[in-house]
């Protein structure tokens, strides 16, 4: 299979934060930046596996700056590193001032995704070739949250997640 680059997989999600989607504070409700994610992440999912794309985790979220009614979000997905059938996917979200247009980052967040067939069953990806600096180094660190994922829900023991280890012995 052809490696594909984070660029082929590039989902950018623009759109308004409107008055239903706030809490009591008139910020963006944390559930709905949730799917909104969700949504882009599953498109760079799918651009880069041309495959039927399920959520298997979200394996990190940092709601660090809260996002104002009226505000234009723009969320970034593209795949940071892909495995046998899963594929490890980073998204950032910017917002944008109203005067100048300046871009300021409010939060990010890694999801992990996998492709089936049509029965449901997992299916083999192409793996990732990370071009940039900061795409090498997510494609890097992906291997041990991928273990700590899976160290988490009871589907790797720790003794196996020899990757995760290391960060703390070495
Ligand atoms: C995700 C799903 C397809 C995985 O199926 P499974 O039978 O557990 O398959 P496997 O154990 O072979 O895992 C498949 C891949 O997912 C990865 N994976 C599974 N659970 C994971 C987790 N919690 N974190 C990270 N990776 C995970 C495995 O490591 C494997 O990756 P690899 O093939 O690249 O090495 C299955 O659990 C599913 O369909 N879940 C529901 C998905 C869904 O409906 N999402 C929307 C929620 S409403």
């Amino acid at each position: 299979m052809r490696a594909i680059k984070p660029s082929e997989s590039r989902t950018v999600m623009t759109d308004l934060v409107l008055p239903s989607e706030t809490n009591p504070l008139n910020n963006l409700f944390g559930g709905e930046l949730l799917a909104r994610m969700d949504r882009a992440a599953s498109i760079a999912a799918r651009r880069h596996s041309r495959r039927i794309t399920v959520t298997a985790s979200v394996n990190h979220v940092a709601f660090n700056r809260s996002v104002p009614l009226g505000s234009v979000v723009t969320v970034e997905a593209s795949v940071s590193r892909a495995f046998n059938t899963s594929m490890e996917i980073f998204i950032d979200v910017w917002i944008e001032d109203r005067f100048t247009g300046e871009r300021t980052k409010a939060n990010e967040a890694i999801y992990t995704f996998v492709a089936v067939d049509d029965t449901g069953k997992p299916t083999e990806v192409p793996p990732l070739e990370p071009e940039t600096n900061l795409e090498k180094e997510r494609y890097a660190a992906a291997l041990r949250r991928k273990q700590l994922s899976l160290v988490l829900a009871g589907k790797m023991k720790p003794a196996d997640a020899t990757e995760l280890k290391a960060l703390f012995t070495s």
